[in-house]
């Protein structure tokens, strides 16, 4: 039989019962149902207790009734008061999980770069660009005539053996160098003339030094008085820009049909300066590039007059400058596209 005495027995755990869920509940969810378990208009345990009434003295009713209703109140409020504290504990740690380090370095964006090659190859028409060379892209199909023969290199010539070339028909090839490209700008310019022209050449060869299809820059020069002189001072002033200020040039005696006098061009080793070295091979000196003057010959199939006019031609490896430039031992490390490798090759600009 419910009564006074009993009601305030119970009150008293429910309240215990409650203070110490109020210390474990880290959840509204969990927070909720035990809400229920105490509030819940029909299954509650307050609400349990408020059903007990009729079973009360009649002179106990009024008194139970308020009890049980500041009860009710009390946990009313205690709840509320979990339901805050949770929803604050929830708030911060969604806080915490979301939080931003704004202090934290940022993860650094490479941007784009151009390829090595690319870079070699505009650094130097920049060079000769600033003494006046223009630039001529030649054809990478040629005929047998522009690749060789008006080059003074006619069919069974034995220089014809320096470069294996890509036949497509008995006329037509891959050109095998840029200088076919001096008698195109030969034949459709007269004197004075100061080109530049690269592109892709093509040879079958290869090792780790040579690739089937790499790049050349030709350079071609026709005035009057043209000499050795100014293809030295031409050729200084290129590797003084591109390997330094101390970098000196150096002519060897060489041999191509289209030159007379031929050159090979070394500079002074950029590395150990002169005294010898592993990439120099010990000489102190590094080949870049082969030149020479135009052969007599070849300005006459070109209709220009020899005995006016005179032309120094180079003609540089553009894979070669670059693998010296950032020190790569294997001419295929420019060729795979691989971004890790590249990534580390050539300015990163
Ligand atoms: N064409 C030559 C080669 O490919 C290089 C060269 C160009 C030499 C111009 C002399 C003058 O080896």
């Amino acid at each position: 039989m419910a009564d006074l005495n009993g009601l305030r027995e119970r009150a008293k755990e429910i309240r215990e019962e409650i203070l110490k869920n109020a210390e474990q509940l880290v959840d509204s969810k969990a927070a909720y149902e035990v809400r229920k378990d105490f509030l819940d208009s029909k299954k509650g345990k307050i609400g349990a207790l408020m059903k007990e009434m009729r079973d009360v003295p009649k002179e106990q009713k009024a008194e139970y009734g308020q009890t049980v209703n500041e009860l009710k109140q009390w946990a009313l409020s205690k709840f509320e008061e979990i339901d805050k504290h949770i929803k604050a504990k929830e708030l911060q740690l969604r806080y915490e999980s979301e939080k931003i380090d704004v202090t934290r370095p940022a993860v650094k964006m490479k941007p784009a770069h151009l390829h090595p090659v690319t870079q070699v190859r505009e650094e130097l028409i920049d060079v000769f660009a600033s003494m006046g060379f223009k630039v001529y892209e030649g054809k990478e199909i040629e005929t047998d005539y522009y690749n060789f023969t008006a080059l003074n290199t006619p069919a069974d010539h034995p220089a014809r053996d320096m470069q294996d070339t890509f036949y497509l028909t008995p006329e037509f090839l891959l050109r095998t160098q840029t200088s076919s490209g001096q008698i195109h700008v030969m034949e459709a310019e007269k004197p004075p003339i100061k080109i530049l022209s690269p592109g892709r050449v093509f040879r079958s060869d290869d090792d780790a030094t040579h690739s089937p299809m790499f790049h050349q820059m030709e350079g071609l020069v026709v005035d009057e008085k043209i000499t050795l002189s100014d293809l030295k001072g031409m050729l200084d002033m290129f590797v003084k820009k591109i390997y330094g200020d101390s970098t000196v040039t150096r002519l060897r005696p060489s041999y191509f049909p289209f030159t007379e006098p031929s050159v090979e061009v070394d500079i002074s080793c950029f590395s150990c300066g002169g005294k010898g070295c592993s990439l120099c091979k010990g000489t102190g000196w590094i080949e870049v590039l082969g030149a020479g003057i135009v052969n007599r010959k070849v300005l006459e199939n070109c209709g220009i007059d020899p005995d006016k006019y005179s032309g120094l031609a180079f003609g540089i490896g553009l894979e070669r400058i670059a693998m010296l430039k950032y020190g790569i031992n294997n001419i295929k490390l420019l060729f795979e596209s691989d971004l890790d490798v590249l990534n580390q090759i050539g300015d990163q600009e």
